[in-house]
């Protein structure tokens, strides 16, 4: 596993980190079971959010954490709000309000990362700039970051916001690459060359941002995993070579290829499966060549120019 700094934190997080937005129906026994392999395979990060399962999911960890109090201070928590049934929400009241119930559900005094959801397009700078000077004044979050955002929405926040927005949490996988294929299609006529996302990836390397993927095997909005998937023979094809050199499963590949990214990259996966934790731990001591990297992309459909 390889770790990496993030923010104000003096743990170094995994690279790899849990996914809960699966998990809200998980009992205590499965929980502590999930727990223990993330843990045993070096993965200290979980990612939340207040909508997961209606607060669920939040509650899993909480227990969890309830019967092991030692636990809290060896692991990072991340949690995000602003998703509300059917709009956004980043005015100052509802993000205090949510981040409350985040604390209340998890049974935790602090969490580690607070990212807002997605893109509020009624968003005031000012109000997240007070909800975040109370959040942090108050010790419940310590460092602070977004989700789905483009770098003008990033910096439109900013111009109010003083605390260091530390990550992004933005959808790529092997099968799911516009942010990656507009840069490569530049000046070209072609769908693939459309910049919908305002070279969101580049920006965060600028700003030394986390760069945090999610869907890590989806083909587009949750339609299901490109592994084993007959659209996807030529990528799976690959992905087996791959997984006999370096010896590993095809999932663990498929991880590696976007810690390949070579920004602050964390794959946030989102298995329930003990044994699919484990395998994504593995590609956290992983590093693909150019040339493999390269090959997956055209593997799954890709043409360069
Ligand atoms: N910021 C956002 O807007 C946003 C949106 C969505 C999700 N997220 C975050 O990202 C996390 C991951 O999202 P996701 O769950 O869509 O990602 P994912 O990891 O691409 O998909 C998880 C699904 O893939 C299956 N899977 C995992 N490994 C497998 C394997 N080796 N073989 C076959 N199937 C496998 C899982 O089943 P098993 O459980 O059986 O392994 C599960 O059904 C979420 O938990 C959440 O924390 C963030």
């Amino acid at each position: 596993m390889r770790y990496i700094e993030f923010g104000s934190s003096p743990l170094r997080v995994s690279v790899i980190g849990a996914g809960s937005m699966r998990i809200a129906g998980m009992d205590e026994q499965t929980a502590d079971t999930f727990m223990k392999a993330a843990l045993d395979s070096g993965i200290n990060f979980f990612d939340h959010a207040d909508i997961y399962g209606g607060g669920k999911s939040e509650e899993v960890l909480g227990r969890v954490l309830a019967a092991d109090p030692g636990l809290r201070d060896r692991i990072f928590i991340q949690s995000k709000c602003g998703i509300r049934q059917g709009f956004f929400d980043f005015s100052e009241s509802y993000i205090l309000k949510s981040v409350d119930g985040i604390l209340s559900r998890l049974q935790t005094d602090h969490i580690d990362s607070l990212l807002l959801h997605r893109p509020d397009a009624l968003m005031e700078p000012e109000e997240v700039a007070s909800a975040f000077e109370k959040l942090h004044q108050a010790g419940k979050v310590l460092n602070f970051g977004v989700s789905n955002m483009n770098p003008m929405q990033m910096e439109l926040l900013k111009t109010k916001v003083t605390y260091p927005l530390v990550c992004n949490q933005v959808q790529m996988s092997i099968a799911h690459t516009p942010m990656l294929d507009s840069g490569f299609n530049v000046n070209m006529g072609i769908d693939a060359g459309i910049n919908r996302d305002g070279s969101v990836l580049e920006y965060c390397r600028i700003k030394d941002m986390v760069i945090q993927t999610w869907s890590p095997l989806q083909v587009g909005y949750f339609t299901g995993t490109f592994l084993n998937n007959e659209n996807y023979g030529e990528l799976n094809r690959a992905l087996r070579a791959l997984a006999e050199k370096y010896g590993v499963g095809t999932d663990t590949i498929a991880y590696a290829w976007l810690l390949r990214y070579p920004g602050r990259m964390q794959v946030i996966t989102g298995t329930t499966s003990p044994d699919h934790l484990r395998s994504a731990a593995a590609a956290g001591d992983i590093t693909l060549s150019r040339e493999e990297w390269y090959e997956l992309y055209r593997a799954a459909g890709n043409r360069l120019p």
